[in-house]
């Protein structure tokens, strides 16, 4: 079925609208590509009277199925591998004398990090594992499992499914994740399902990047990689800003490879913690959502 110009730029728009996601011009083909099944799956005869089901639709069902067909889910264990040593190596070891000095002070929250585009779940499994890891080669370091706590959010319905699961093939397993880590999953026939003392460590929730940040909380870290890549420099430079309102003075945020805050946000100081890019919230910057 063809897509006029004026069909993509509705549909693209609607998309823009439902999360954020800019479909560049020469990009049709995501559009024909990912929405024809659902456009089928409605009966609807052009692509005109399915962007105008989807502006009557007021159910969450098809705007559901809309963000899991259109958004990109690619992830794996460890991915990039250099933002999780760094964190092991530079990061852990700052967040443990952070808990121990608020424990110290009768504080028991615990130290909370944040995977944002967190997918079917291996970024924040990476995480718990890395943290349990160090728990046990440190002796505890007094702390235990429970004084870290992971948030995992994505807008992909049907990815956070997986992820809550915490269910994944040998094939997943076997892209990325040292056999040396395999101790934290159970197996069960050919499929490996993250164990219990991961699963504890990580809270699950679909969270729209584009919405407000209100009822999040503050965070001491915040991995978002991968996905400020889909955004528009306007969206981008939003998420940033909100990022810093969220972020505990000193905080640190972590994006992807081929990602950064260079001409979007003053408010970070890029550090080069072992062989991964971090960027660290100025002491004195000024973010617009909390004081
Ligand atoms: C390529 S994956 C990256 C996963 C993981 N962070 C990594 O680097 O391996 C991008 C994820 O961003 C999510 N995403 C896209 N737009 C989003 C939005 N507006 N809010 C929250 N998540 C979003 C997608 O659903 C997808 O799971």
């Amino acid at each position: 079925m063809d897509l006029t110009r004026q069909e993509f730029d509705d549909l693209r728009r609607y998309v823009y609208e439902l999360c954020g996601l800019h479909i560049p011009d020469n990009k049709e083909y995501l559009i024909v590509q990912r929405l024809g099944p659902l456009l089928r799956s409605v009966g609807a005869e052009s692509w005109s009277e399915f962007h105008d089901f989807l502006r009557r639709d007021d159910t969450s069902r098809m705007r559901n199925e809309i963000i899991s067909a259109i958004t990109t889910n690619e992830t794996s264990f460890f991915r990039d591998r250099h933002p999780f040593d760094s964190f092991r190596e530079h990061i852990l070891p700052k967040l443990c004398k952070e808990v121990t000095s608020r424990q110290l002070r009768g504080d028991k929250r615990p130290v909370r990090i944040w995977s944002a585009a967190a997918s079917t779940g291996q970024e924040a499994l990476t995480l718990a594992m890395v943290i349990l890891d160090h728990l046990e080669q440190h002796g505890g370091c007094g702390l235990r499992a429970r004084d870290f706590s992971i948030l995992a959010t994505d807008i992909s319905a049907r990815a956070l499914a997986r992820a809550v699961a915490g269910d994944y093939s040998e094939f997943e397993l076997s892209r990325g994740l040292p056999d040396y880590f395999r101790k934290y999953f159970e197996r069960s026939g050919k499929r490996w399902r993250a164990g219990a003392r991961l699963r504890d460590m990580v809270e699950y929730r679909q969270f729209n990047l584009v919405s407000d940040f209100d009822d999040l909380g503050r965070f001491e870290v915040i991995f978002c990689r991968n996905v400020l890549i889909y955004f528009d420099q306007e969206t981008k430079r939003d998420l940033l800003n909100r990022f810093c309102s969220v972020l505990c003075p000193g905080g640190h945020l972590v994006l992807g490879s081929t990602e950064s805050v260079y001409g979007l946000s003053e408010a970070f100081e890029q550090q080069r913690l072992g062989r991964a890019i971090w960027y660290r919230l100025r002491e004195d910057a000024a973010c617009s959502v909390f004081p």
